[in-house]
This record gives structure tokens, C-alpha cells and sequence, in this order.
């Protein structure tokens, strides 16, 4: 990684379940092109996944199925680190001095925590209020100045932002204050069942998600059953017509086609023709990434090696953080 005066960006996503097509349009999908400007971190966040309770198998399967995922869309190990969040212990040993300056209140606002204890009332663990600060501890470690997500992971960034400053004016001048980067269109891809809720990783409704391991049948069947509306019309108002607006952003992101193009495009067309257009769009990008996650999670020596690099690089800066954090906080250094 050339070090040298380039800005740092930091991104991860979660190894749980399956990754949705939401996912690669609002995060991974963005984060190739940053490569070349940018001294980027890309991590699997195991640690963050263990707030729902996970099957250790499945876990471990999940983990490296997802490295091998980040590399097929065109994470270049070369060119950044990636790597296990687990693999360096610094993330959570900033998380727990970062706790002791969060306060309950806010982390109890936080509206990805009101649901995940909605959804999950037989496991309020603590884990998942503290979600947020090991999230901040992620980006913190790194003097991160751009994080790529979805608009979702808005409200955790700007808590990083807040415990960034809070420690920076209880102490001295530490932490880098990072920016959120959301791209406009992308950044909150809707259910296929229910266009008013994001298309979500664990929603249970097999029909609402496009994962990217799904078969092109299967796609092509799931967006055949996608909800639309009463009109016979493809025209974007995310208000007034959500579902269509929806498969709009789909088919615009996939294809490349702007969305009022896409719009004359389809004119007078019903609504099953656009449907089956958005599913070969989407196939199209899907299929050869599935070709090549496949290749890649076959090649484990290939993986290893990158994630063995990718820790040592990640830690070498982490601990650099995390030491000058505890030499001011007042913590006495190793002798
Ligand atoms: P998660 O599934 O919570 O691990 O999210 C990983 C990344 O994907 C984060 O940057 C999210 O903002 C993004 N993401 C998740 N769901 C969606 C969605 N429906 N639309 C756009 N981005 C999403
Ligand atoms: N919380 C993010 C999500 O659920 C995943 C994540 C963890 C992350 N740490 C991060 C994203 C640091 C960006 C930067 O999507």
C-alpha cells in the first residue's frame, strides 16, 4: 500500500447470512474504483456479527466465502488491506475505551439497535448496543477520513464522528474525524416484497432479497413475484411509485443506462418485460463475480496468504492508534 499523502478509506461489511444484492449496489460495488486514489482498509467484521447469535460452522464458512467476495468485485489485495477483523484484537481494545466515553443515551437512539432488540428480544445482549462503538473503533483505528456505506450506516458514522471529537477535546488532537461517503443512488436498495423496507440481509422472506449466490433462475424468478403498483407505467417517484422506482435504481446501477433513459426505454412496455430486463441486468453483473468468488474460495492457500498479509499491515497501523491513545489516556506503556 503506498502510504504517501493519500487520503485513507475504510469500509466493512458483516458476514452473516447472505450477501444481498443492497449490499453490493450500496457498498461493495463502490469500492474498487476508490483503490487507485485512496489508501483503503476492507474488512469482514466477524466481530460485529456475533451480536445475533451465530452458528460457528456456518460463521466460519460465511467469513471466508465473504473475503473470497470482496476479491471477486475487485478488491485488489495489492493494492489494500483486507482482512479479518478478528485477526487484530486492537478493534476491540478501542472499543472498550471508547465505551467509557459513549453515553447509554445515545447508543440507546441509535435506530439500527431499537430494531435489532426488537427483532431479536430473546438475546438483548450487550453487544448489540455497543455495536455502534466497535464500528467507531473500525474506523478510529485507522485515522479513516472516508468511509464508504449505505444510508443506513449513517447515524453509526456520525456517532464515530462524535466520539472522534469528544476524545480529541478531552485529551488532545488523536483521531482523524472521518466523513461519511453515501452515494446518491444505491445507497438504500428496497425490498422486493415491501418497497418501504430496505432489502435486508435477514429478512426471512427468501422472495425480498437478491443474494449475490442466487442462481440466475432463482433471480429471474424473484423479480418476476417482486411487488409493483396498480399503474401499468415505468416512471421513478420514489414517493408515489416505490416498487418501480426501485427496480429502476436496479436495472439503472446493473446496466449503466441512466434512470430517465431507462425510463424511454421502457415506454409502453408492461410491467413483466421490465421485470425480466432487470433481472438480465442483474444476472449479467452477478454471473461472472459468482465465477470468480467460486475460483477464489477453492484457492484457500491463495486466501490465507492475503489474509495473513492483510492482518500484519492492519495491525502494524492499529497498534500505532491504540498506543498513543493508551500513553494519553495515562495508561503506563509495556516495559
Ligand atoms: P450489513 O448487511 O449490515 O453488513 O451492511 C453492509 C453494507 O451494505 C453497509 O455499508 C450497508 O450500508 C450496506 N447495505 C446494506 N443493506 C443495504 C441496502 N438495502 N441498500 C444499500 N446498501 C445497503
Ligand atoms: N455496521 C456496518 C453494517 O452493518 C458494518 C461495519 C462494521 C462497518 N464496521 C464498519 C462499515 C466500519 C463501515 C466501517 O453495515
Amino acid at each position: 500500500m503506498d502510504t504517501q499523502n493519500k487520503k485513507v478509506v475504510f469500509s466493512g461489511v458483516q458476514p452473516t447470512g447472505k450477501i444481498t444484492l443492497g449490499n453490493y449496489l450500496g457498498a461493495i460495488k463502490n469500492w474498487a474504483p476508490l483503490q487507485d486514489e485512496y489508501n483503503c482498509l476492507y474488512c469482514v467484521v466477524d466481530l460485529h456479527s456475533i451480536t445475533v447469535q451465530q452458528v460457528p460452522a456456518e460463521l466460519r464458512k460465511n467469513t471466508m466465502d465473504l473475503v473470497a467476495l470482496y476479491i471477486a468485485c475487485g478488491v485488489d489485495p495489492n493494492k489494500s488491506i483486507l482482512f479479518i477483523q478478528s485477526h487484530v484484537p486492537e478493534h476491540a481494545e478501542l472499543a472498550w475505551t471508547l465505551d467509557t466515553i459513549s453515553y447509554i443515551g445515545e447508543l440507546n437512539r441509535m435506530t439500527q439497535f431499537k430494531e435489532k432488540s426488537r427483532k431479536h428480544a430473546d438475546n438483548l445482549n450487550m453487544g448489540l448496543m455497543n455495536y455502534p462503538v466497535l464500528m467507531a473503533s473500525d474506523i478510529l483505528l485507522y485515522q479513516t477520513d472516508l468511509v464508504p456505506v449505505g444510508k443506513d450506516q449513517v447515524q453509526h458514522l456520525e456517532l464515530a464522528r462524535d466520539l472522534a471529537e469528544r476524545f480529541n477535546n478531552r485529551y488532545s488532537p488523536t483521531f482523524v474525524v472521518p466523513e461519511g461517503l453515501v452515494y446518491k443512488s444505491g445507497s438504500s436498495i428496497k425490498s422486493l416484497q415491501d418497497p418501504t423496507a430496505k432489502m435486508s440481509k435477514s429478512d426471512p422472506n427468501e422472495n425480498a432479497i437478491i443474494t449475490l449466490f442466487d442462481t440466475p433462475d432463482e433471480i429471474r424468478r424473484k423479480f418476476k413475484r417482486a411487488v409493483t403498483d396498480s399503474e401499468t407505467c415505468v416512471r421513478f417517484d420514489a414517493d408515489a411509485k416505490p416498487a418501480i422506482s426501485n427496480l429502476l435504481t436496479i436495472y439503472s446501477l446493473t446496466s449503466g443506462e441512466s434512470i430517465a433513459d431507462a425510463e424511454k426505454r421502457f415506454e409502453g412496455v408492461g410491467y413483466g418485460v421490465f421485470k425480466e430486463a432487470v433481472a438480465d441486468a442483474v444476472i449479467a453483473v452477478i454471473e461472472p463475480i459468482q465465477q470468480e468468488q467460486k475460483r477464489l474460495v477453492a484457492d484457500k492457500a491463495y486466501l490465507e496468504s492475503v489474509l495473513k498479509q492483510g492482518a500484519e499491515s492492519a495491525e502494524r497501523i492499529a497498534r500505532k492508534t491504540l498506543s498513543k491513545v493508551y500513553r494519553k489516556i495515562g495508561f503506563i506503556p509495556k516495559f
